[in-house]
């Protein structure tokens, strides 16, 4: 089997990405677990992760890794969560943040074997409230498709430590269905331009449809 580091954590094994599996012998979302000298292997799933779509189509600026802080916005039930709690390891951490009680219900369970990731259920408009709770971050990620996406991303830019990296998963059809999507994006990064760099603006086809992933920089 040929097992490559592709970045801090993050590994090609056979040719798929793939991350070291921090719960042995566990499973989340019914992925491949594959083994190799004595390390277990968890294959990440470019059809369910943004994260991994965005990897395998050649984001270059991946700054999440080994320690890492992460505060991470629409953690659904936990599918990239639990790739994310792989790379940050031990000594990282990881900020839930998830509003539907039915995706927390799920998300909680897979956060209680993996001792990086803290479940919090609240809606990321109140960042003020779960903010108080936390020291400033290294990684903020945003996946949470709603039309003001933009607005949350800036107010929990706050919790962002300066020189931070943003990872967001902009989706057009959640701000408008009858717009230009390339408008739609235009602006929503027009918004974040007076707070954030913008590194790199990823097409996730054909992993994802109608959404543009971007890489940004907090000045
Ligand atoms: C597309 S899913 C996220 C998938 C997840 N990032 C993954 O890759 O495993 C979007 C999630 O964001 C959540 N969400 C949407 N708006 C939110 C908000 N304002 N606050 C917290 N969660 C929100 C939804 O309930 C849903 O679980």
């Amino acid at each position: 089997m040929a097992v490559s580091e592709i970045f801090n954590s993050v590994f090609k094994v056979d040719g798929k990405l793939a991350t070291v599996n921090m719960v042995p012998g566990k499973k989340v979302y019914g992925e491949q677990l594959v083994r190799e000298k004595g390390t277990e292997y968890r294959l990440w799933d470019p059809y369910r992760s943004k994260l991994a779509a965005a990897i395998l189509k050649g984001m270059k600026s991946m700054e999440i890794g080994g320690g890492s802080t992460v505060l991470y916005l629409g953690a659904a039930t936990g599918t990239t969560v639990s790739h994310v709690s792989d790379i940050v390891g031990k000594e990282g951490i990881i900020y839930c943040i998830e509003f539907s009680e039915r995706n927390f219900r799920e998300l909680y369970m897979v956060c209680e074997s993996r001792s990086n990731t803290i479940p919090i259920l609240s809606d990321a408009r109140d960042y003020q409230a779960y903010g108080k709770e936390m020291e400033a971050v290294d990684i903020l990620y945003e996946d949470v498709s709603a039309r003001d996406q933009a607005e949350i991303l800036l107010g929990n830019a706050e919790l962002l430590k300066k020189g931070g990296y943003a990872y967001v998963a902009i989706k057009s059809q959640s701000i408008s269905t009858s717009r230009d999507p390339k408008e739609i994006y235009k602006e929503f990064l027009g918004k974040l331009e007076p707070v954030f760099e913008i590194l790199e603006k990823i097409d996730i086809m054909p992993y994802d449809k109608a959404h543009l992933f971007v890489v940004l920089k907090k000045k």
